[in-house]
């Protein structure tokens, strides 16, 4: 028997649920598909008339809910009602390290997954496939399956009946809509083979039939913390290299090229960078971490920490070497922020770099002067408050770029955007005080011209040219 998937339901319209959803649509006209949220506002921006509002930045996502919305793709808060008409639900809400109690630091937390789950163990109706889209720590079907087969014994009639699938979600943001339309892979985990011809057969109509891979459960949720853990390693391992060329003369930049042409390393994720950020990689060798602990698999678990240890070192010695190079001290200095974004090409600032590498700078009596083109000043002020540091006059958010420049002792670069690459160092200097730097965490300097100029630079990975040193 073949399953005939018509109505999706997605719970959770963040930066997973919005994109994937919107593509599902795109390439399934034929499928209705409802994306709810329990947050009013997001779910305002996503129908906002004014595309550059929509809760998520993701280049070609406009064009796509442009031509999608109101078509079969719609976003709503009404949970019950979406739950109920679906025949696939997609599980696609936040789950963050956990702040406290048992795990807390390392285990994920659950309970927005287990809030959805229990929405839809008593609003489904009918035979109902449930997907398991957010990055999950492995065994979390199981919690889910226990949720769903729990409440089936409390119902009495017409009782609802489930299938649980594990299709982790490899896109990177700022690559979404790519990554979605051409992916590498597309993982099915599950047991029930008509289940998952079922949402095989949605990916089909896009995604050639051999990039569909099927595993057990278990296997898919592992693929997913696996994959991630993998890329974030290959990051600190070059960045330990990056500090080690800075003190040989070796050139970071022209080592990742050197090994990337070997094939059995392969040339991507080797950009020595600030530390890596966003909301995967931490929680993700966190939840590895703790499931080596919970199994007594004491060396593995730290192996893996070294991933997380080096990665904080990275933007501590960022941090420091600014102050090095300023004399020791940024206290009451200016110094100029370009970019807040966890990297170019989204507005999310989960886990960013700029985070931890703003706030050591703060703490040193900094004042900073910060510039992103998507993420607001608001969006800064959580982060901060998140970390505990509430003192607005230490810091300003300017959008003009320009502007950010005026009377600075320093620019650091922290997001590859690409305006950040070919700025006019010449109007600049004379825009700072001197000896003024920049430091280019993301190696995307011009070098020529910032070399003709009279600014002191430093980039990651590479002995610095520091001759410029005139003050005012
Ligand atoms: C990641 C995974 O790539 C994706 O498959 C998974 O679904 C979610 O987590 P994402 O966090 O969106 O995606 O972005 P990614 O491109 O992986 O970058 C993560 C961090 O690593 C960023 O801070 C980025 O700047 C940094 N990075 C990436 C480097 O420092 N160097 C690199 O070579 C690549
Ligand atoms: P991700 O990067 O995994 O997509 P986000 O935080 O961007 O994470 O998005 C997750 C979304 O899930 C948020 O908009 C949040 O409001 C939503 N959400 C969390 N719990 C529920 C729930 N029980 N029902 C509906 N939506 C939920």
């Amino acid at each position: 028997m073949d399953l005939l998937i018509k109505n999706i339901c997605c719970i959770g319209a963040g930066y997973v649920g919005g994109p994937t959803m919107a593509v599902i649509a795109d390439k399934c006209p034929e499928i209705k598909v409802n994306v709810v949220d329990i947050n009013k506002e997001r779910i305002e921006s996503w129908n906002s008339f004014d595309l550059d509002r929509l809760p998520v930045y993701e280049p070609g996502l406009d064009k796509i809910i442009e031509r999608c919305r109101g078509r079969n793709l719609n976003f709503s808060n009404n949970i019950a009602h979406t739950i109920a008409s679906a025949d696939m639900i997609f599980i696609s809400v936040n789950t963050p390290t956990k702040k406290k109690g048992l795990g807390a630091g390392q285990a994920s937390d659950l309970k927005w997954v287990e809030a959805s789950a229990r929405q839809v163990a008593k609003y489904a109706k009918g035979h109902t496939i449930v997907v398991e889209k957010s990055t999950l720590p492995v065994k979390t079907a199981k919690v889910i399956q226990n949720i769903l087969k729990t409440s089936k014994q409390n119902s009495n009639k017409n009782e609802p009946t489930f299938e649980v699938l594990s299709n982790p979600e490899f896109l990177a943001e700022g690559t979404a809509i790519k990554d979605l339309e051409l992916p590498d892979r597309v993982l099915i985990g599950g047991e029930n083979k008509h289940a998952i011809d079922a949402l095989s057969s949605i990916y089909e109509k896009w995604v050639p039939k051999q990039k569909i891979l099927h595993t057990n459960i278990w296997s898919s949720e592992m693929a997913k913390l696996t994959a991630n853990a993998f890329l974030a390693q290959r990051i600190s391992s070059i960045n330990s290299i990056s500090a080690l060329c800075e003190k040989t003369g070796a050139e970071v930049k022209e080592v990742a090229h050197a090994i990337g042409t070997d094939s059995r390393i392969g040339k991507k994720f080797l950009s020595a960078g600030p530390g890596f950020g966003g909301s995967c990689f931490k929680k993700d060798i966190l939840n590895l971490v703790y499931l080596y602990k919970y199994y007594g698999l004491d060396e593995a678990a730290d192996y893996w920490s070294g991933v997380l240890k080096i990665n904080n070192w990275q933007k501590k010695r960022i941090a420091n070497y600014v102050i090095d190079k300023l004399n020791g001290t940024v206290s009451d200095k200016k110094i100029t922020i370009l970019g807040f974004s966890f990297k170019a090409n989204t507005n999310d600032t989960r886990e960013s770099p700029s985070i931890d590498i703003c706030l050591d700078l703060l703490e040193e009596g900094a004042i900073l002067s910060i510039h992103d083109p998507k993420v607001d000043e608001n969006q800064i002020r959580l982060e901060f408050e998140e970390r505990n540091f509430k003192n607005d006059t230490k810091w300003t958010f300017n959008s003009k770029i320009d502007e950010n420049f005026q009377d600075s002792h320093a620019v650091i670069i922290l997001t590859e955007w690409d305006q950040y690459s070919d700025l006019d160092w010449f109007k600049i200097e004379k825009l700072m005080l001197k000896p003024a730097w920049v430091f280019d965490t993301r190696m995307i300097l011009n070098l020529d011209t910032i070399k003709k100029s009279n600014i002191n630079f430093w980039r990651l990975g590479k002995i610095i040219n520091e001759n410029k040193l005139t003050p005012n």
